[in-house]
């Protein structure tokens, strides 16, 4: 049955009630939403399956129309960027699709004196998260950063910053727990997003400084690694052109879980994740190996390098933030990274690394660097 949820908001935050649940709308990734100025989400149709559509509407009139997945995170905001399945039960559900008849279907009931969202107890972010760092010590990280496509800070972190992340970053929704998607990582609860989404904003200058270029932020959430958690080989999709890992949790004491690159230079035409799960193929010479410890950050293009973890197979709590940015530009305007119609969308996982340079040829820059 298709029913309407109203949308409301707390603390610039957007919310549905369903049933005896509230639930926040959220960004790719469980990052912010990308609302622009003046929009604001007005309703949430229900009962699609795999999707829920939102109507926004903006102060000055106009209303537009955005894709969730069943997780209530943004999927896109453009038709055709929908799966074809997706698009048929859009079809079979609304006669008039794309069109929607908003006002032909019944709003769900809900007894507006009880909506309040439960959210955990606001935490507050340091005035400073990032340690001081001398002009010296950052122009030695980017020139590093622009010869290699990755970098190491470490100690990033003030402790204050590690203190607020570890006490108030919660891991208890196990929705993802078992998702073979996800990794069979864990991501961070809903009530979280927040404050991962301001860490994301107060470190923002930090990394352009890092890298010496404008950035844009796209998503940023919080992971962590526990037993059976196995982070395969793989390229991040259109919207993480550069991925940063802040480590700010580790237990027992010392326990490690590195990062590996492969620092092959891929082209890479796919707008999806594409995953080549053998790690044993990957020549050694081409591996860096990045290893942080509580309060260090790594940064590196992941649509570029490949890059996985080993499976977690003791007992281990590794836990960090993960903040996405997109540099992408023209005539020295950044440009939001969107799907390009045409490309192919899909999830691609290739089995044999050899194969994959082999059939990919082309699209590796020739070796260089002490890489193949
Ligand atoms: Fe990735």
């Amino acid at each position: 049955m298709l029913q309407v949820a109203e949308c409301f908001c707390d603390s610039n935050d957007y919310y549905v009630r369903l049933c005896d649940t509230t639930v926040q709308l959220l960004g790719s990734g469980r990052g912010a939403l990308p609302l622009q100025e003046g929009w604001v989400p007005v309703a949430l149709l229900l009962g699609v399956p795999g999707v829920a559509v939102l109507r926004l509407r903006h102060r000055n009139g106009p209303t537009a129309t955005w894709y969730f997945g069943p997780d209530f995170c943004f999927m896109t905001h453009l038709h055709d960027a929908l799966t074809p399945a997706v698009r048929v039960a859009l079809r079979e559900k609304l006669p008039a699709f794309p069109e929607i008849e908003w006002e032909r279907y019944p709003k769900l009931s809900v007894d507006r004196a009880i909506v309040r969202p439960q959210l955990t107890p606001a935490a507050v972010l340091p005035l400073s998260v990032v340690n001081e760092r001398s002009a010296g010590e950052f122009d030695e990280l980017s020139r590093f950063w622009r010869e290699n496509d990755y970098v190491v800070v470490r100690k990033a972190l003030t402790p204050e910053a590690i203190a607020v992340l570890t006490a108030s970053v919660t891991f208890e929704d196990r929705d993802s727990v078992d998702d073979p998607r996800q990794f069979y990582r864990v991501h961070n609860d809903r009530s979280c997003a927040k404050l991962i989404a301001e860490l994301h904003v107060a470190m923002h200058g930090f990394y352009e400084r890092l890298f010496g270029i404008a950035l844009q932020r796209t998503a940023a959430f919080a992971m962590r690694y526990i037993q059976n958690s196995d982070l395969l080989p793989h390229y991040d999709n259109i919207f993480t052109a550069i991925s940063s890992t802040i480590c700010y949790h580790s237990a027992p004491n010392g326990a490690q879980s590195p990062l590996y690159l492969d620092r092959a230079k891929f082209l890479n035409p796919h707008q999806q994740r594409l995953t080549v799960k053998d790690r044993v193929g990957i020549p050694l010479v081409n591996i860096a190996k990045l290893d942080l410890q509580p309060g260090d950050l790594a940064a590196f293009r992941g649509r570029t390098h490949l890059h996985w973890r080993e499976a977690v197979e003791g007992q281990m709590d590794y836990r960090a933030v993960l903040a996405h940015f997109a540099d992408a530009e023209y005539n020295g305007k950044l440009l939001a990274p969107k799907f390009v119609q045409g490309v192919p969308r899909d999830l691609v996982d290739i089995d044999s690394y050899q194969e994959f340079r082999e059939v990919y040829a082309s699209y590796f820059e020739r070796s260089g660097q002490g890489w193949v």
